[in-house]
């Protein structure tokens, strides 16, 4: 006898970023170290998104971006705010998401094979701390349902820092 398989649906992009935002909750914890959290991020991103060939953080230092912890081959280091699509995103303060790199005027190309990328700004308070680049070798491979989705994923992992940047308000509270 014949047995029929369940055939379960694809996954919505919505449901795959929302397992990932559950996912990155659990695996950073407590922990607020910049690098370990953003090396963590960017191995969960880089196992869990089909079809991409580069996810890693740039760390804005002085108005240039320098390359944090990444999964992929290896990267330029340094990128003046306002250069490529990452200094673009930094500058603006605002995801970048571009179609066909080979369109974009400026764009760095680390690895020729990319065709496709999407840049979200770590923002806090209206400073840039750094942005999330993500390339694919595919052409059109990322729309607005991944740019909310990663923007959620900065969202936890940015909440992991956000003590960090806390103003001391002990000597306030100590005078009142
Ligand atoms: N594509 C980026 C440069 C960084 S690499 O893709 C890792 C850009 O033009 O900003």
């Amino acid at each position: 006898m014949q047995t029929l398989e369940r055939v379960q649906p694809p996954k919505s992009k919505y449901a795959l970023y929302q397992e990932i935002c559950e996912q990155l909750q659990e695996l950073l914890g407590n922990e607020t170290n910049f690098v370990a959290n953003a090396a963590n991020t960017s191995a969960l991103l880089f196992q869990s998104l089909p079809d991409v060939n580069w996810v890693g953080f740039y760390i804005a230092e002085d108005e240039e971006l320098v390359l944090g912890p990444f999964q992929g081959k290896p990267a330029c280091v340094r990128i003046p705010f306002g250069k490529g699509v990452c200094g673009a995103a930094a500058r603006k303060q605002e995801t970048i998401l571009v179609t066909d790199v080979n369109r974009f005027p400026g764009h760095i190309a680390c690895d020729t094979v990319s065709q496709s990328e999407i840049v979200v700004p770590l923002l806090n308070w209206g400073r840039v701390l750094g942005v999330l680049d993500i390339d694919s070798a595919s052409l059109n491979r990322f729309d607005h349902e991944d740019e909310e989705g990663l923007e959620s994923v900065v969202s936890v992992f940015l909440s992991s820092q956000m003590t960090n940047d806390l103003p001391d308000l002990s000597e306030a509270a100590a005078q009142s």
